[in-house]
């Protein structure tokens, strides 16, 4: 999407993809990627999700970005932090503590702005996007990530012609048709949520499943 379109939704509030919550597959899952204590995690497109709380709360540094200036300013008040801010070439960089977020535009972040991330987690971000910008998301963002580099993705499926995206369905296949060529994909959960999510039903959703995907940059 446009970055007005996002824009506008924060400056309308209208972010019925924020969870008041850590997002559950997060908390399930993310022991299993084996990463250190003190390992960066990257967290593209990040909101002002409580999951970089969560993140930082295990022992690691977090580097989320965000194009939404009130997104950011949201994320360090309601959770009651201080960041200090300077600017890079990347954006406007706030830091508290573990927690690095940019207020900035994810593709614009290069190699050696990744340089140091071990971990990446995605929640609604690969799914926040079109077709062809999910195929820059994954074949250009993510190829700047280190090798060895391991995350969590986590994607919505449901019938595409009966709803307009954001959020967009994300079928296994395409999952595996984005990551496969320099990333190792297993599926490690897929779940029916169309009885948790009413706001999907009342759109006219007639199935909406969860899927959870552990991915590992192969190296070269
Ligand atoms: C669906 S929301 C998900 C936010 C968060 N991951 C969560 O789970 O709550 C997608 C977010 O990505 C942000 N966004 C969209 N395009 C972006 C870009 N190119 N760079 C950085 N942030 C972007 C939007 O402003 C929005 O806050």
């Amino acid at each position: 999407m446009e970055a007005d379109f996002w824009l506008q939704r924060w400056r309308e509030n209208q972010i019925g993809f924020h969870q008041a919550h850590t997002t559950p597959s997060l908390e399930r899952y993310w022991s299993t990627l084996e990463l250190p204590r003190g390992s960066r995690v990257f967290v593209p497109l990040a909101g002002k999700s409580l999951d970089l709380v969560w993140l930082a709360a295990q022992g690691h540094r977090v580097l989320g970005v965000e194009l939404s200036a009130l997104a950011v300013e949201q994320f360090f008040a309601e959770n009651g932090l201080t960041a200090t801010v300077h600017e890079s070439r990347y954006g406007r960089h706030h830091v508290a503590g573990a927690i690095e977020l940019i207020h900035g535009d994810a593709f614009a972040l290069d190699e050696a702005a990744l340089a140091d991330c071990s971990g990446v987690y995605d929640r609604a971000a690969l799914i926040a996007l079109p077709p062809a910008t999910r195929a820059r998301y994954a074949g250009e963002l993510y190829a700047r990530l280190p090798s060895g580099c391991r995350g969590l993705l986590v994607t919505l499926e449901y019938p595409q012609p009966q709803k307009k995206g954001p959020p967009f369905s994300v079928e296994e296949t395409e999952v595996r048709a984005l990551y496969a060529p320099r990333w190792d994909v297993e599926r490690l959960e897929r779940r029916d949520v169309l009885a948790e999510e009413p706001r999907f039903v009342a759109e006219g959703l007639t199935a909406l499943s969860s899927a959870v995907y552990r991915l590992r940059h192969r190296p070269g």
